[in-house]
């Protein structure tokens, strides 16, 4: 009984499949025999060459389309499969499930073995040499003039100056007028004073910071102030642009000794205690008496060389004592307060430290020379 069966299974089986193939496989051009086993056979082999020699996942996906997808022969398979007596159908159906889970299979075990194979390649090609150098990113440093004003404002911030500012754009009156400077006064030729407007000028020196914290605070006041000067100047030692540290100590009794000894004392924290400090009688419209502050030369230690040009002494400021004229333009009583004020050049003060005979180098931001310091 079973072996009839089996017999009369085979036989829809063949007779089924080879309808099918001759329907479908027409286009696709498998063969024209229209034995079962004939056209099943060259399907199958020519979708595991084609499978076998995909050599990308492209290629491999294009089969796939080609087989399984939904206009590919597994699907036409199905649609004849539709059109075939329903006794034959379910065997059909079968048949053709069978074959799909194969071409499935087959697919899923090419596309895995190309999936490892690409990253193995893109593991090696991507591959990263960790023993090479790395790159070395340059780091900036501060400037050697902000680092010389921060060296003087530090000084000072440690004997209790406060720090202040002002504008670099500022009114004639408070870099001149109030100075005792009025128009005209034959000490405003000593600056070579860039003009914004009647009545603006680019500051030419850090003083108007003096007049206008006097205007805004009460004494005591001991404050520095560096910053940005301008003035109409071009050469070895000038620079239209450069740097001062002002400072003023206004309250009640101060004496020039008081002064000395602070300028004394910040000379010998910035260039060494055994830096000798003296001070010489001139003229600033804004302090009486005043004097320029000098320097034993940091080059020659005295003897004499090119650049203290054979003095053995080099300036590096000046100072004095508050002029009443100044106390009148701020509404404070000289007969009440006194005070001090002195101011430098910040340039100056860093070509003598570190031997730097051009001012130019500061700003023509060589690195080779910016680097050293
Ligand atoms: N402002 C002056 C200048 O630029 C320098 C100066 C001298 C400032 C004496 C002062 C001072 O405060 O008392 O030439």
């Amino acid at each position: 009984m079973e072996g009839i069966l089996h017999f009369v299974a085979k036989l829809t089986y063949l007779s089924v499949y080879s309808k099918i193939f001759l329907l479908v496989y027409q286009p696709v051009n498998f063969g024209d025999d229209d034995d079962f086993m004939d056209n099943y056979e060259p399907i199958r082999e020519s979708f595991l060459k084609e499978v076998a020699a995909s050599s990308s996942l492209d290629a491999l996906y294009a089969v796939k389309v080609k087989y399984i997808g939904k206009k590919g022969v597994i699907s036409e398979l199905n649609k004849a499969l539709a059109k075939l007596p329903s006794e034959e159908k379910p065997i059909a159906g079968f048949e053709i499930g069978k074959l799909r889970n194969e071409f499935s299979a087959a697919y899923d075990d090419k596309e895995s073995s190309l999936k490892e194979r690409e990253l193995s390649e893109k593991l090696i090609s991507e591959q990263i040499d960790v023993t090479l150098p790395g790159l070395t990113l340059p780091i900036g440093r501060e400037h050697i003039i902000n680092k010389t004003a921060g060296e003087i404002s530090a000084f000072f911030a440690s004997i209790g100056y406060l720090k202040a500012t002002g504008p670099e754009v500022e009114l004639d009156y408070y870099n001149f007028e109030a100075l005792n400077m009025p128009y005209g006064h034959p000490a405003r030729d000593m600056q070579d004073t860039f003009y914004v407007s009647d009545y603006e000028v680019l500051r030419t020196h850090t003083s108007p910071v003096q007049i206008r914290t006097m205007l805004a605070c009460k004494p005591p006041i001991r404050i520095i102030a560096p910053g940005k000067v301008y003035r109409s100047d071009y050469d070895v030692t000038h620079s239209p642009m450069f740097h001062q540290v002002e400072g003023l100590y206004i309250d009640e009794n101060i004496s020039m000794g008081e002064l000395k000894g602070t300028l004394e004392h910040f000379v010998k924290a910035l260039f060494g205690s055994d830096v000798p400090v003296r001070f010489r009688a001139s003229y600033f419209p804004f302090t009486e008496p005043s004097m320029e502050v000098d320097m034993g030369c940091s080059i020659c230690s005295g003897g004499g060389c090119r650049v203290c040009k054979g003095a053995g002494w080099l300036e590096i400021g000046g100072c004095g004592m508050v002029a009443p004229e100044v106390f009148d333009a701020v509404r404070l009583d000289y007969n009440k307060f006194s005070g001090f004020a002195f101011g430098m050049g910040v340039e100056r003060i860093a070509m003598l430290k570190y031997g730097i005979d051009d001012i130019r180098l500061f700003f023509e931001n060589h690195l080779k020379f910016l680097n050293q310091f």
